[in-house]
C-alpha cells in the first residue's frame, strides 16, 4: 500500500495539497468544539459560591450539603472538561483520518500499474536497455539513454559528478521508478510486468540517505526479514560491518535500543549489515561508506569483494580509490555513461575519472 505513495508524494512537491478539508463547516465544527472545551473548563463562578455560603451561614442548608454540594459540581465539571478535551482531540486527528483514504486512494491511481509475474532467485542477469527517465516537472531527464549489462558474480562501481544521476539509475536498476522509456529486465523480465515484492525481496539497498530506524540492534539488522531466535547470523551480519566492539559494549547488546548511543559512521554499518544480512541477489551501496573511518571503510569493501561471487554488487562511491574492487566502472555525467572500464584502464584513459581521480588525490 505504501509503495503506491511515493508518486503521490513526487506530485505533492509541484502542486499544493487540495484534499486537506478546509471548508466552512469543518471550521465550524472546530470553533463548537473549542467553545464546549473553554467552557468546560470553566471553575465553580464565585458568585455561585457566595450563594452557596450565605444559605449555609443562614442555616437554610446543612454545612455538610453544601460543601458535598460544591464537591459534587467540581467533579462533574473536571469530569465534562476531560470529555471535552478527548472529544476535541479525537476530532482534530479524525481530521488528518479523513485526508488519509482520499491520499492512498490518490496514490493508487497514480502509481505505475505492473504485472503480476514474479522474479524467482537466483538473479543471474540485469539489463538496461536505452534507460531514459525524466522527474515529474523538470525539463531534462535524470537518466537519459542508459544501456547496462550485468551479470552474477561482478561488482559494478558507477560514479560521476553531484546530480549526474546516480541514485537515480540505482532506483531504476530495482523497479522503484519504472523507466518513461526503454526497458530494465531481470533475467529476461521486463520489470514493468513483475510483481515489484518478488524483487525488492531479492534485493539488499543501503540507500544514500537512509532511516535511523528507533529499534533494537536486532530488529535493525533484521528488519523486513523473518523473526529469528538464532541470534548466530545477526552476528555474523555485525561482524561483517566491523560492529561487534560497538555492539557488545552497549548497555544491553543486541537488544539495546538504538537511539543516542549511535552516530554516524555507525548508523551506516547498522545499515550496510542489514542489507547483508538478507544475502540479497543484488546488493546496491550508494556513497555507503561516506561517515565512516578508514578502517570500517576497508572492512566494508573487503566484505563486498568476499560475497561477490553469488550476487551482483552495485556501489556508488565519490572515492575513486573504491572503485579497485570494481569489475566494471561507469562514468556518468548529466544522465548519460561518458566512460566505462576498468579501474587501470581509466587512469591512464585521460578522461574525466583520471581528472577526478587526479582532483582526489591532489589535497
Ligand atoms: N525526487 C526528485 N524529484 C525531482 N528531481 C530529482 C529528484 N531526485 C533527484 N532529482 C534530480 O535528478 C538529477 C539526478 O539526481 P541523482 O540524485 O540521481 O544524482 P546523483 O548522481 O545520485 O547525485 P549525488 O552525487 O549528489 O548523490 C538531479 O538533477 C536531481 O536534482
Ligand atoms: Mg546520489
Amino acid at each position: 500500500m505504501w509503495r503506491n505513495a511515493v508518486p503521490v508524494v513526487i506530485a505533492a512537491q509541484r502542486s499544493p495539497p487540495d484534499s486537506i478539508d478546509a471548508s466552512p463547516s469543518a471550521a465550524q465544527r472546530t470553533l463548537w468544539i473549542a467553545l464546549l472545551s473553554a467552557l468546560a473548563r470553566r471553575r465553580l463562578p464565585r458568585r455561585d459560591l457566595g450563594a452557596l455560603a450565605c444559605q449555609a451561614v443562614s442555616g437554610r442548608i446543612e454545612l455538610a450539603v453544601v460543601a458535598t454540594a460544591i464537591i459534587a459540581v467540581r467533579t462533574t465539571l473536571a469530569a465534562l472538561s476531560q470529555v471535552v478535551i478527548n472529544a476535541a482531540a479525537v476530532f482534530h486527528t479524525s481530521l488528518y483520518l479523513s485526508d488519509m483514504h482520499p491520499f492512498l486512494d490518490d496514490a493508487a491511481a497514480r502509481a505505475p500499474k505492473r504485472g503480476s509475474r514474479t522474479h524467482a532467485a537466483p538473479t543471474e542477469e540485469i539489463r538496461l536497455e536505452e534507460v531514459v527517465y525524466q522527474y515529474p516537472g523538470r525539463d531534462k531527464p535524470a537518466v537519459d539513454g542508459v544501456s547496462l549489462a550485468l551479470r552474477r558474480g561482478q561488482i559494478l562501481a558507477i560514479v560521476g559528478a553531484n546530480g549526474s544521476g546516480k541514485s537515480t539509475l540505482t532506483r531504476l536498476l530495482i523497479g522503484i521508478y519504472l523507466p518513461d522509456k526503454g526497458r530494465v529486465t531481470w533475467n529476461g523480465t521486463d520489470l514493468a510486468e513483475v510483481d515489484p515484492a518478488t524483487v525488492w525481496a531479492n534485493t539488499g539497498l543501503v540507500p544514500q540517505i537512509f532511516a535511523q530506524w528507533p529499534l533494537r540492534v536486532r530488529e535493525s539488522v533484521t528488519l523486513g526479514q523473518p523473526r529469528t531466535h538464532n541470534d548466530a547470523p545477526v552476528w555474523e551480519a555485525v561482524d561483517a560491518v566491523g560492529l561487534r566492539e560497538a555492539v557488545e559494549d552497549l548497555p544491553a547488546g543486541l537488544d539495546t535500543l538504538l537511539a543516542r548511543d549511535v552516530f554516524g559512521g555507525q548508523w551506516q554499518r547498522v545499515a550496510c549489515s542489514r542489507a547483508l544480512y538478507r544475502r540479497p541477489g543484488l546488493l546496491i551501496l550508494d556513497e555507503p561508506t561516506s561517515q565512516m573511518d578508514p578502517r570500517g571503510e576497508h572492512q566494508i569493501f573487503e566484505q563486498i569483494k568476499a560475497i561477490a561471487a553469488d550476487r551482483i554488487t552495485i556501489m556508488v562511491t565519490h572515492r575513486l580509490e573504491n572503485t579497485k574492487i570494481a569489475d566494471h566502472i561507469v562514468v556518468m555525467e548529466h544522465g548519460r555513461i561518458t566512460e566505462q572500464g576498468w579501474y587501470d584502464g581509466l587512469v591512464h584513459a585521460g578522461g574525466t575519472f583520471a581528472e577526478l581521480l587526479e582532483l582526489s588525490q591532489d589535497r
